[in-house]
């Protein structure tokens, strides 16, 4: 082959490497989507369902409080074979834990469904006051679970003011780097979030103490489609689409690393006048 055939032989090589990443990354932002729209129409019965517990548990209340006066009238032996018959006293015993059940399960489902539209492309893609915390905590939400297997978390965080942003944005960010971080972890590692603010800036940071970064690579961590990552764990957009996310909102992402050692991610965010 001539180099010119050799060279249009990489090229299609690249382009073909270059479709399945972004399919791959098309894929998860419809994923995002569906996940969004999920989450929108659970909203509404899960609302309901709620507010019918709480008026149920008020009722059953109110009817057990009728049963027992009413089988104070009853001669004695009587109103005891009919709770026994029915089954009184287990009920009136298992009844509040069933509610407190099903009230605990249903705040989950609540609080997962709240996770999700954080994530959401169709709602808030505005600018809005928000603390940086409840955007982390949803985050951890979601990925928790998934971190539980490679590292240990921990939280460093300072008494942060408002910042103005766009919350499902800069999740996913956080997200972006906490996935990067366990990634970077061979076996067991620690992995810390740190938030911090001075007169201009409000920050946060990733740190972990897995594999680290060499120092030729650090530049090219946030072009497109960079990625040290075997096809199917990397797409290599994360960093890129953290660090437009970052710009957007005029803010600065810096990274430091040391092989072997681990690395640190910060974002630093105007701080509201
Ligand atoms: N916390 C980290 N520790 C070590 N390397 C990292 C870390 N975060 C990012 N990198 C490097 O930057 C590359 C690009 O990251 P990213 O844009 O998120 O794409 P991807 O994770 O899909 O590879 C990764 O492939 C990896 O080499
Ligand atoms: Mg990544």
């Amino acid at each position: 082959m001539s180099t010119e055939q050799l060279e249009i032989e990489g090229l299609k090589q690249q382009v073909k490497i270059l479709t399945e990443q972004l399919m791959h990354s098309e894929k998860l932002a419809s994923l995002g989507q569906l996940a969004a729209g999920v989450a929108h129409e659970i909203n509404n019965p899960i609302g309901y369902v709620a507010s019918n517990l709480g008026c149920l548990k008020e009722y059953t209340d109110s009817l057990i409080l009728l049963i027992r006066r009413m089988s104070e009238i009853l001669p004695i032996d009587q109103s005891h074979e009919l709770k026994e018959k029915y089954e009184f006293d287990y009920i009136i015993e298992d009844l509040p834990t069933l509610i407190a059940q099903s009230e605990a399960g249903l705040q989950r489902v609540i609080e997962i469904i709240r996770d999700l539209k954080d994530f959401s492309h169709l709602e808030d893609a505005e600018f809005v006051e928000a603390d940086l915390h409840s955007g982390i905590q949803s985050t951890l939400n979601i990925i928790a679970n998934e971190l539980k297997y490679k590292a240990d978390l921990k939280l460093n965080l300072a008494d942060i003011p408002l910042i103005s942003c766009i919350p499902s944005q800069i999740n996913q960010v956080l997200l972006n780097f906490l996935l990067n971080a366990a990634q970077a972890i061979d076996k067991r590692g620690v992995i810390t979030i740190n938030t911090g603010f001075d007169d201009n800036w409000v920050w946060f940071s990733v740190e972990d103490n897995g594999s680290g970064i060499e120092k030729d690579q650090l530049e090219k961590i946030f072009q497109p489609f960079f990625t040290t990552k075997d096809k199917g764990q990397g797409t290599g957009l994360g960093l890129a689409l953290s660090r437009s996310i970052v710009d957007k909102h005029q803010g600065i992402l810096e990274v430091k690393s040391e092989l072997g050692i681990g690395s640190c991610f910060t974002v630093k965010l105007p701080r509201i006048r």
